[in-house]
């Protein structure tokens, strides 16, 4: 039986994420910042455990991984899910929207790894290969229009790992990106346009675990969307630029307009 920290947990991907891990009999942390959900959903789930958190507050977090302790002396796998997504439709940027979506995706990523390793050197040291897995997007293989704050979000935080994993990886820490297609969840639900390939969760979540049992580095899915994704990116920018041109809904805008 492993144990599992799932961040993001609420709902959508992490929650059917942390679901399928409990249902194979592991014991699975399951965090974000609706107390009250957690608790309904570990009611019903003797494998799971709710250590409520928001990963962008210092102190929620420092209680949280004193929670952890109680629990569990190490973690095998820990999941950083949680995320946001908001569109960008005007110019000039709205800068402020930019720092709310960076600040979960990105900043609140990074503090949830680093509120993680100290359990993870704690499986490394009792013989485990432990596994750090962050969620990304496939809208990071692609700049697309509207995704300004969301994909940048996204794309940092996976260089980020890409460097984390280059230093870790001798240490014994196993880490991982997931870039999801477009997956039905609230955060989805919320989007005005069509969403090509969309999957549910739960199907999310089987390609997720599936992934992490095997040894890709990047968990993609689903892979008739990603792949298009990746063969758009490698077109001639003339071509790339003129076709994202048309998709974009952003009105000229002069001096006097
Ligand atoms: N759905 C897609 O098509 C898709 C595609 C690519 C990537 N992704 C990525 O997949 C991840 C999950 O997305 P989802 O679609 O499943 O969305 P979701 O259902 O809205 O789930 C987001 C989760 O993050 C938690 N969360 C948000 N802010 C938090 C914070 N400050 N601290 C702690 N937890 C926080 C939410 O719970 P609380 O609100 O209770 O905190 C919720 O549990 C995100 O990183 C998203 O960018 C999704």
């Amino acid at each position: 039986m492993q144990q599992i920290w799932v961040i993001g947990a609420s709902s959508g991907i992490g929650l059917s994420v942390a679901q399928a891990y409990a249902d194979q009999g592991h014991n699975v942390l399951v965090s974000a910042r609706n107390e009250q959900k957690l608790n309904d959903i570990c009611d019903k789930n003797d494998h799971l455990h709710a250590v409520p958190l928001d990963a962008t507050d210092a102190a929620s977090i420092q209680q949280a991984q004193q929670k952890v302790k109680t629990i569990t002396g190490h973690l095998d796998k820990v999941i950083i899910n949680a995320g946001t997504a908001e569109y960008v439709d005007l110019l000039p940027v709205d800068v402020d929207l930019v720092r709310r979506v960076f600040e979960i995706n990105f900043f609140g990523a990074i503090n949830m790894i680093n509120a993680s390793l100290p359990f993870l050197y704690d499986a490394v040291t009792g013989g485990q290969k432990p596994q750090l897995v962050i969620v990304s997007s496939s809208v990071s293989y692609q700049a697309l229009t509207r995704a300004h704050a969301y994909g940048a979000s996204k794309a940092a935080i996976r260089y980020f790992t890409e460097c984390l994993k280059a230093d870790v990886q001798h240490q014994g820490i196993d880490v991982r990106v997931v870039s999801p297609g477009f997956v039905k969840t609230p955060l989805t639900d919320k989007n005005d346009f069509e969403m090509p390939f969309v999957i549910t969760s739960e199907d999310a979540a089987k390609r997720i675990v599936k992934g992490l049992d095997g040894s890709r580095f990047d968990i993609h899915f689903p892979k008739r969307f990603t792949l298009l994704l990746k063969l758009f990116s490698f077109l001639p920018h003339r071509l790339k630029f003129w076709l994202l041109g048309k998709m974009s809904r952003f009105e000229p805008q002069g001096e006097n307009s």
